[in-house]
């Protein structure tokens, strides 16, 4: 039987499969060259055996906000460690990446401030600029002449006492380049504004960010190197005492589970110890990127996250999907995730590939691209 809502639904839904776009939700299948779980750390056993113990002995949910009863001594001790871990004065858990970006963005810049988002920005700093009532001007990606032009033109009319905010990636997400964070801190030094970084790609991954002022809050999601979920937002004690009273997506949601919270804290100290992780992860990721430059593919990025770049959206769903039939996880990023024209593979390397897998994924891309890619894409 329909139901009433469906012929409306149902309208938008065809013009999505129209335009070759159509999303579904499917189970995992084949070796895993999508996840964000570089060092497999959802599948080691200190991490699982933490979350079992957590839940023995604080139960399966929090069953309130933190600040309500779900505040638990292991989301402090969490936190305490992920400071630590930072080099920052204090740590604040989100149930997710996504939240926390809306809880800084919508909360630290005021109205009359302006916040200098970089093009390439994840979708929840997207939204949290959306959110938040300062002005929000967008710079071209990592361009320092483009950054300085926004915040002169917001200069011409800001009012005495406002503030500029920049806010990057450390890693892209997707393009997987870096930000010139050297580049970006000493202008806001320059210029008195502050930074706020999303460290998502880069946390457990590149070396933790040298301590200075300028940088205010370094956000380190659970979902990716740490292989669990949630995010811990390291900065000062005073922005999470402000996020504690005015932090919305942090004040009305319910306390992470104690599993979440005892299995990011194995892995925020596992990290720590084992610095050797990211050499072995960028051994690996290089011995991929040498062997599928020496077959003329054109690979971009730096680090773990290896994309290819194929442009049309269509030509990027079938080599997906012919990787996918030969046994490799791997999917197409297409708009609206990249803008159009540019759709790509995103092929993610771990710790734990072996350069036999390795290889083989590249035979296969070579073979791929033979069939489906006719001439050399710009
Ligand atoms: C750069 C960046 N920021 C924030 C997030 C959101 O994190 P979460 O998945 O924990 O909501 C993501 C997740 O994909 C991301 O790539």
């Amino acid at each position: 039987m329909s139901h009433p809502l469906d012929s409306r639904l149902n309208e938008e839904l065809c013009h999505w499969e129209q335009q070759g776009r159509k999303r579904t939700l499917t189970q995992a299948k084949g070796r895993d060259f999508t996840t964000n779980d570089y060092f497999s750390l959802s599948r080691h056993p200190e991490v699982i055996q933490a979350a079992q113990k957590a839940i023995e002995k604080y139960g399966a949910g929090t069953g309130a906000a933190r600040l309500l009863r779900g505040n638990l001594d292991l989301h402090e001790q969490l936190e305490a460690e992920a400071a630590q871990w930072q080099k920052t004065e204090a740590a604040l858990l989100f149930p997710s990446g996504y939240q926390a970006n809306l809880a800084l963005l919508a909360t630290l810049p005021e109205e009359g401030d302006v916040i200098l988002s970089d093009e390439r920005n994840h979708a929840s700093i997207i939204d949290g600029c959306r959110l938040s009532k300062a002005t929000c001007l967008i710079y071209q990606h990592n361009s320092l002449a483009s950054l300085q032009e926004r915040l002169d033109q917001w200069k011409k009319t800001a009012k005495v006492g406002t503030q500029a905010w920049i806010v990057t990636e450390r890693v892209f997400s997707m393009d997987a380049d870096l930000a010139p964070i050297t580049e970006i801190i000493a202008f806001a030094e320059k210029e008195n504004a502050f930074v706020f970084l999303d460290e998502a790609h880069a946390a457990g991954v590149y070396p933790v960010l040298s301590e200075n002022t300028r940088c205010v809050s370094k956000l380190i999601t659970g979902g990716k190197a740490l292989g669990v979920c949630g995010a811990l937002l390291c900065t000062t004690q005073a922005i999470k005492n402000i996020l504690l009273h005015r932090g919305r997506s942090f004040v009305f949601t319910t306390a992470p589970s104690p599993a979440t919270t005892g299995a990011l804290l194995k892995s925020v100290q596992l990290l720590q110890e084992h610095p050797q992780w990211r050499k072995e992860l960028f051994e690996k990721a290089h011995f991929l990127r040498k062997h599928l430059q020496a077959i003329s593919i054109p690979v971009g990025g730096e680090g773990a996250i290896i994309p290819i770049r194929l442009g049309d959206e269509k030509t990027a769903m079938s080599f997906a999907e012919a990787l996918q039939e030969k046994g490799f996880d791997i999917r197409a990023v297409r708009p609206p995730t990249v803008p159009t024209g540019d759709s790509q593979l995103r092929i993610v390397c771990k710790k734990d590939h072996s350069e036999k897998q390795l290889l083989t994924l590249a035979e296969a891309i070579g073979d791929i691209w033979k069939s489906l890619v006719t001439a050399p894409l710009s």
